[in-house]
C-alpha cells in the first residue's frame, strides 16, 4: 500500500489539517472530513458520467459503479470486469482513500499501468478534492487517515443512513448530494449522457450542429438505400410517403406543395428532423455524417445546390438559404393587436343589447375525397 502514498499526501494533508482545527468534532461526526467542495465536485463528476455513476441505485457502467468507494481495495467488485492491472493494484494493497484518489485521478495510467479506465486524469488540484468530497459522501468510511479514529467513527460495515451526522436528531438525511437536504428523494439526476442523448436540437444560426460532412452523391446513395422506399428516388414520394422535393411557386395555388425546396424557411430543420426521426421507424440510426450527406442530396434534389460533388459541413452549413425563408416573418404578436391595448379589457357585459346567435360552427371533414375538395377548398372552420 506505502507504494501507493506519494507526493500528493503531502498536499492533501495540508490542505486538510485547517479544516480539522477548525471544525474536527463535526468532521469526525459526519466522516467526511474533506478539503473539497462535494457541490463543486459533483459539476467535475461530470467527466466522469459517462462511465460511472453515484448514488442510490448506481449500477456498473463502462466503469463500476464508486458508491462505499472510500475504503473499497481496489478492483474488488465482484460484479464488474476490471482490468488484471486493477486487480493486481488491488492485490498488492491499494485500498481507495483520499489520498490514493487524488495520486491515481490525477494520471490513472500513471498509478496503475494498465488500468483500462481510458481518462487522462484531473489537472487541476481544486478538482481533484472537490470531486473526492463529491465522491465521499457516498462513502460511509470516509474519515481521512491523519485523524485517529474515535470510538463514534463510523463502522467500514455501517451503511450510509446508519452514518447520518447527527444521531441525536430523529430527521434523517435524505441524500449527501449536495442538495442542502432540499430535496424530495424522488428520482435520480439525468446521467450527463442521458441528456446529451435528448440534448440534439439544432438551431437556424447552426448553434448544435455536430461536427461532420458529407456530399451530395454519398448522400444520393444513402438515400436510395434508407429513403427511397418512401419517399422515392428524388423525394417525389412513393404513393401517399411525404413529398421532399419540388412544389417551388405553388405556395399562393389553392393546394400548395409545402417541401423543404418550396417551404421550409430553415436548413437547420432539415436536418434536425432526418437525424431525429428518419429513415421512419428506424429513427437515430444515421451517423452525423450520413446525416450531412442525405441533407446535401435534399438540397439537391431541391435545386439549392447544383453540383453533386458539393459537401455540406458543419462549416459551411449556415451558408446554405432555402428559397423561402424570407416569406417567415419574425413573431411580432407583442407588438400587435391585443397586445397593444391601451386599456384594460373588458371583461362583463361588454355587448349591448340582447343576445342571439351570430354564427353557426361546421364540422368539416377533411380527408381528401371524401368530400368534395372544391368544397372543402377554402370553406374556413365557421359559416
Ligand atoms: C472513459 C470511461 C471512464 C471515465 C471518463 C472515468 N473512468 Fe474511472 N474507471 C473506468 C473503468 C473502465 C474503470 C476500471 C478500470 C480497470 O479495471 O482497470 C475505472 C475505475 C475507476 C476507479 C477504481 C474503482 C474500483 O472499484 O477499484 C475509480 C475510483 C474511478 N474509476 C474513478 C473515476 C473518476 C472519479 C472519474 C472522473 C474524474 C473517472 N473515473 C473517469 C472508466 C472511466
Ligand atoms: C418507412 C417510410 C419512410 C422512410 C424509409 C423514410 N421516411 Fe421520411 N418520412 C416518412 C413519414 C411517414 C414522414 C412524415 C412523418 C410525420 O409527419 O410525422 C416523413 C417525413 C420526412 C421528412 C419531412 C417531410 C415534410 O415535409 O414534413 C423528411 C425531410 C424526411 N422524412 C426525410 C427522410 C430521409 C432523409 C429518410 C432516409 C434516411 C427517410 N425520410 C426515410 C416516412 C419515411
Amino acid at each position: 500500500m506505502s507504494k501507493f502514498r506519494d507526493a500528493r499526501v503531502g498536499s492533501w494533508r495540508a490542505l486538510a489539517r485547517p479544516l480539522l482545527t477548525l471544525s474536527l468534532p463535526l468532521i469526525l461526526a459526519t466522516g467526511t472530513a474533506l478539503a473539497g467542495d462535494p457541490a463543486a465536485g459533483e459539476k467535475v463528476f461530470k467527466k466522469c458520467a459517462a462511465c460511472h455513476a453515484v448514488g442510490e441505485g448506481a449500477k456498473n457502467k463502462v466503469g463500476p459503479e464508486l458508491n462505499e468507494l472510500i475504503g473499497r481495495t481496489a478492483g474488488t467488485l465482484p460484479d464488474f470486469k476490471y482490468s488484471k492491472a486493477m486487480i493486481k493494484a488491488g492485490g498488492d494493497g491499494l485500498v481507495w482513500t483520499p489520498e490514493t484518489l487524488a495520486t491515481y485521478l490525477a494520471k490513472p495510467k500513471d498509478m496503475v499501468p494498465g488500468t483500462k479506465m481510458a481518462f487522462a486524469g484531473l489537472k487541476s488540484d481544486a478538482d481533484l478534492d472537490n470531486v473526492i468530497a463529491y465522491l465521499a459522501g457516498f462513502s460511509a468510511q470516509a474519515a481521512p487517515a491523519p485523524a485517529p479514529a474515535p470510538a463514534a467513527a463510523p463502522e467500514p460495515e455501517q451503511t450510509r443512513s446508519d452514518a447520518a451526522p447527527d444521531t441525536t436528531s430523529a430527521a434523517p438525511t435524505p441524500t449527501a448530494s449536495g442538495h442542502d437536504g432540499k430535496v424530495f428523494g424522488l428520482g435520480r439526476k439525468a446521467e450527463a449522457e442521458e441528456i446529451a442523448a435528448w440534448d440534439i436540437d439544432i438551431r437556424p444560426d447552426g448553434t448544435g450542429l455536430p461536427v461532420g460532412r458529407g456530399t451530395v452523391s454519398d448522400g444520393e446513395v444513402l438515400f436510395s438505400e434508407n429513403c427511397a422506399v418512401c419517399h422515392g428516388d428524388f423525394g417525389e414520394g412513393v404513393g401517399r410517403w411525404p413529398v421532399l422535393a419540388g412544389g417551388q411557386d405553388t405556395l399562393t395555388d389553392e393546394r400548395p406543395e409545402k417541401t423543404i425546396g418550396s417551404y421550409w424557411p430553415y436548413l437547420s430543420t432539415v436536418y434536425d428532423y432526418v437525424r431525429r426521426a428518419m429513415p421512419f421507424g428506424n429513427a437515430r440510426s444515421l451517423s452525423d455524417d450520413d446525416v450531412y450527406a442525405l441533407t446535401a442530396y435534399l438540397l439537391y434534389l431541391n435545386d439549392v445546390v447544383t453540383d453533386e460533388e458539393f459537401e455540406l459541413s458543419n462549416e459551411n452549413f449556415t451558408e446554405i438559404r432555402l428559397p423561402n425563408e424570407e416569406n417567415f416573418i419574425a413573431d411580432d404578436r407583442d407588438a400587435e393587436g391585443h397586445d397593444m391595448a391601451t386599456s384594460a379589457p373588458c371583461m362583463e357585459s361588454c355587448k349591448p343589447g340582447p343576445v342571439e346567435i351570430t354564427m353557426h360552427a361546421r364540422i368539416l371533414d377533411v380527408t381528401p375525397g371524401s368530400v368534395d375538395d372544391d368544397e372543402a377548398g377554402g370553406a374556413g372552420g365557421v359559416d
